[in-house]
């Protein structure tokens, strides 16, 4: 059977395009319907993949689904299974296609099951293309840009039994207030805009999920608000380069002064924020971090590469000089700040030196952790078009990035050994039932022996054991 004849491709462009908030109204009337709508689907299953990003779109499609009363499961029992997608690697698309060899198998036992893909990958033509001609088993595809559909979309696919594609080209509205499940009831992520403008060579982020475009700094904080009313203590602002946060706003507003308007809410007691780009690293935003007690000490700040004839072809739109100058002035302003990093290795025309430069910034950057990633080309990207490197040469250099940070990040950790530090438990240790984890402000993980009526709560821990990624404590 030829798949792409049964394949219904819905609203190429949306028919709808009023207010925000009408749209939200009309799917709130939809998830209504779903409630009392025989075929719904009584349990579900969502794996996520990706960045935070896609995490606080999976909270919305878990809110969706829990207002039409299903419940979570496992991936074989469930009538549907979701794939949230990432592809900003090679290997975070191949693992969605092994997941669906296997899904088929479960589904020929279990024929009611549904599966659903959505996010990142999905806004990639070639995907989609391989899709509809291999992969016949799916139920319904959309994208980044129309997940606020979801009640229409999964109303429509229980409606029929084609293939239902909905994939837009670029954000219409941003559709807020909807239903979503949050992981924690007392930490929680903030989208502040959606998008990235910046064009890395080597990222297909900017074409997967459009064009930067920041949320209104009232609906931020009337949405924080509603949070920190319901319990929340600790709240992450999201956005792919929240220095650039506010342009394209009727109202000027930078960075720094949204972080200082989020600090007055009374009774939110950490804020956090990622990601920052170095390029828009402003001196306001640095003093901010100084001043802003509830603002935690820490930073994510995404170097890539030491070199700056690599950094140049990046796109990056900085050199070595001024990262350094950054961290330096993050050090000297905001005290026992923690810095993370991300860095590539192998990007094309990487050489032995350009790789040295890389270490020389890590060793002066005294990182406390960081994110290393081997450069994956991407399709339609510039760099994918640029010579590539020889990947064990590669493999070699990552294996030495990765003790160097290691090795770093070791001794920085040894610092909290005999010191009090204050953690917001989260959850039981994963292999350790008698311990329970959480983060001190600085982001550093902590292991601590302490009950589960912890979990929530602010606890002082005295640091006994320390390690490159997590320390170790009890209850001071
Ligand atoms: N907006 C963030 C990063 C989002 S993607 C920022 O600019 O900092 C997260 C990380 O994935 C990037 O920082 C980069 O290190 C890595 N990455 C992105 N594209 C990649 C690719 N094609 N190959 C390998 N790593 C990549
Ligand atoms: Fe990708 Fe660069 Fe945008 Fe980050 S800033 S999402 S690395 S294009
Ligand atoms: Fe992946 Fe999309 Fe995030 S490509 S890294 S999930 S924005």
């Amino acid at each position: 059977m030829n798949i792409s004849d049964t394949v219904k491709t819905l609203n190429p462009r949306p028919a709808y395009q009023g207010e925000g908030q009408e749209e939200a109204e009309r799917q709130r009337g939809l998830i209504e319907k779903l409630k009392s709508y025989p075929k719904k689907p009584k349990t579900f299953y969502l794996s996520t993949m990706g960045c935070q990003m896609n995490a606080r779109d999976s909270e919305k499609l878990k809110g969706i689904l829990h207002e039409i009363g299903a419940e979570e499961t496992t991936e074989d029992q469930a009538d549907l299974v979701i794939y949230n997608t990432c592809c900003v690697r090679e290997n975070a698309e191949q693992k969605v296609y092994g997941r669906l060899g296997y899904l088929k198998g479960i589904k020929r036992k279990h024929p009611g099951m549904k599966i659903v893909l959505c996010g990142c990958m999905m806004q990639e033509d070639a995907v989609i293309e391989k899709l509809k001609k291999s992969y016949p088993e799916v139920d319904l595809i959309f994208g980044t840009y129309n997940i606020y559909k979801f009640p229409e979309l999964l109303l429509t696919m229980l409606e029929t039994n084609d293939t239902i594609i909905d994939i837009w080209k670029e954000q219409q509205d941003i559709v807020e207030d909807l239903p979503s499940i949050r992981k924690y009831p007392f930490k929680a992520s903030v989208n502040i805009m959606y998008g990235c403008d910046n064009f890395c060579t080597y990222c297909i982020v900017p074409y997967v999920r459009g064009r930067e475009r920041s949320r209104k700094p009232e609906n931020i904080i009337a949405e924080i608000e509603s949070l920190v009313q319901s319990g929340v203590r600790e709240i992450q602002l999201l956005g792919q380069n929240v220095n650039s946060y506010g342009k394209g706003l009727e109202e000027p507003i930078t960075f720094a002064q949204l972080l200082e308007r989020v600090c007055r809410i009374e009774g939110l007691e950490r804020v956090r924020f990622m990601t920052s780009h170095p390029k828009d690293l402003s001196d306001e935003l640095i003093a901010a971090m100084g001043k802003l007690d509830k603002v935690c000490p820490h930073f994510h700040l995404p170097l890539q590469s030491g070199s700056d004839r690599l950094l140049k072809a990046m796109n990056r739109h900085y050199d070595q000089a001024r990262y350094l100058d950054i961290v330096r002035k993050l050090r000297e302003t905001v005290p026992e700040i923690s810095i993370t990093t991300d860095i590539i290795v192998g990007f094309p025309g990487e050489t032995r030196e350009d790789f040295l430069e890389t270490l020389k910034v890590v060793r002066e950057s005294r990182f406390d952790g960081g994110f290393t990633f081997i450069y994956s080309p991407r399709i339609g990207t510039p760099a994918a078009r640029m010579e590539q490197v020889d990947p064990e040469e590669s493999k070699v250099n990552f294996a030495e990035l990765l003790k160097v940070m290691e090795e770093i990040a070791e001794e920085n950790n040894a610092r909290w050994l005999g010191r009090t530090v204050e953690v917001l438990a989260e959850e039981k240790s994963k292999n350790d039932s008698g311990m329970i984890t959480g983060r001190t402000p600085q982001n550093i993980l902590v292991h601590f022996t302490a009950g589960d009526r912890w979990i929530g709560q602010m606890a002082q821990v005295r640091i006994k054991e320390t390690t490159p990624f997590y320390l170790i404590g009890e209850l001071a």
